[in-house]
């Protein structure tokens, strides 16, 4: 039996959009999740761990995630660790039969995605997969547009999450920049968020006919501190190398006979932390950026030749914008909200006793499964085929 206290465990930089999430949805969810708390942050840094506990509420801060697992007043559990130890972290929650979240990427790579599946479809708790970019209020809009045909049948679509963290060489280096630790570079850590949102607006890619990788700045110093996220701090004067892209491009063919491009880059200069698309069907094109996050714009095929797009602003109509402190039309919408959307369906879900569908751990599978095919792409310089395992898995936590 256990409680239904909060826990984050990894107090970085997306640790502090958890607990954004949690606090500004606590009100919401205070009498329908018994015993709900804001109790626990967890890092092996006590200052950053103790920092995001005063800053959000949370009761205490520890350094022992295997600790805050065998705590029995814990029941639900944010994973923000780097990558390498989602698996082992994720695994060890379910097991411990927590309601568990866990940060994008699931795993370095399809297999181990699997196994985290594996315990996920065993277990009784809530679990998921973080995929905030899905809730932004413009591209659940978008999908549903799609889903109800608006588009007609799907022709292409073009997606590219381009951030410019990485493009100054004296950014420190971090567990990102290891192949070993983070897997794949900007492919997994940008793309898994492109690749997500490729499969949420234009459903399954079989398919990836081609891939190029590449690594623009080949090394870099450690840090002689504490660095979060992508911040910069002092340097020691030990390089170390880099060995996983700083961008990734790829050629997908979807399911439905849909093509795709993708690209992903973490040395975009000028680009900020930027998701952009576009799909086209043979009734329309919708695209989408989000340096106007409030806005997507539609061009419905009207024969003229010059069919013209008209710009759709955030609404109350849109999904999600109900849950916005000031939901009226033409209000921006915020990064951080977006993530309260996030932590609601996960609430929602352990709430309402159901499976959590709209980013579970078989989503985090699949875009594993994709991304592992786009790497392979790129290392083989041939095409290579997604080996779904996951599509004959049954659906119990899809
Ligand atoms: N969903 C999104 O949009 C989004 C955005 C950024 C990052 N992320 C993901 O979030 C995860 C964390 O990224 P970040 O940028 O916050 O990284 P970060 O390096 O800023 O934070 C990771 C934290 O984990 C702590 N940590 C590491 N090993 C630990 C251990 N064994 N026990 C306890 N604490 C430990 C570190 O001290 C650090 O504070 C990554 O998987 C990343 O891909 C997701």
């Amino acid at each position: 039996m256990t409680g239904n206290a909060i826990a984050i465990i990894g107090a970085g930089m997306i640790g502090a959009a958890h607990a954004f999430g949690y606090r500004s949805n606590f009100g919401r969810f205070s009498e329908r999740i018994a015993g709900l708390r804001l109790k626990t942050v967890c890092d092996g840094n006590d200052l950053l761990a103790s920092n995001l506990a005063r800053t959000w509420g949370f009761e205490e801060a520890v350094a022992d995630w295997a600790g805050v697992l065998a705590d029995p007043e814990v029941g639900i559990v944010s994973i923000c660790l780097p990558n390498f130890l989602h698996v082992e972290v994720t695994r060890a929650a379910l097991a411990a039969g927590k309601h568990v979240i866990c940060e994008k990427p699931l795993a370095l790579n399809a297999k181990d995605a699997l196994s985290v599946y594996r315990d996920a479809e065993r277990s009784k708790s809530v679990s998921a997969t973080v995929f905030n970019y899905r809730r932004i209020p413009a591209i659940a809009a978008i999908r549903d547009l799609i889903a109800a045909g608006e588009l007609g049948e799907l022709v292409n679509v073009s997606i590219q999450y381009q951030s410019e963290y990485a493009a100054d060489p004296n950014l420190p280096h971090s567990w990102r920049y290891e192949r070993d630790r983070a897997g794949p570079g900007a492919l997994l850590d940008l793309g898994t968020h492109a690749i997500d949102t490729a499969r949420f607006l234009c459903g399954e890619v079989c398919e990836v006919a081609g891939a190029i990788a590449s690594i623009s700045i080949k090394e870099r110093f450690l840090p002689a501190g504490t660095s979060i996220g992508h911040n910069k701090v002092g340097l020691s004067e030990k390089r170390l190398a880099v060995d996983n892209d700083d961008v990734m491009s790829a050629l997908l063919r979807f399911d439905s006979g849909c093509q795709g491009l993708f690209m992903a880059s973490r040395v975009a200069v000028g680009m900020g932390n930027t998701l952009s698309l576009f799909v086209t069907g043979t009734k329309g094109t919708v695209r989408y950026t989000s340096q106007t996050p409030a806005h997507f714009e539609i061009a419905r095929f009207d024969g003229s030749g010059q069919s013209p797009f008209s710009s759709v602003a955030n609404n109350p109509s849109l999904p999600y914008t109900h849950l916005l402190p000031v939901p009226h039309d033409g209000v921006a919408i915020g990064y951080a909200e977006v993530f309260g959307f996030m932590i609601y369906d996960f609430l929602d879900a352990i709430a309402s006793d159901k499976p959590m569908s709209n980013g579970s751990i078989l989503d985090g599978l699949r875009a594993a499964e994709i991304l592992d095919a786009i790497q392979e792409a790129a290392d083989t310089g041939k095409s290579a085929i997604v080996n779904r395992a996951s599509a004959q898995l049954a659906s119990r936590v899809a």
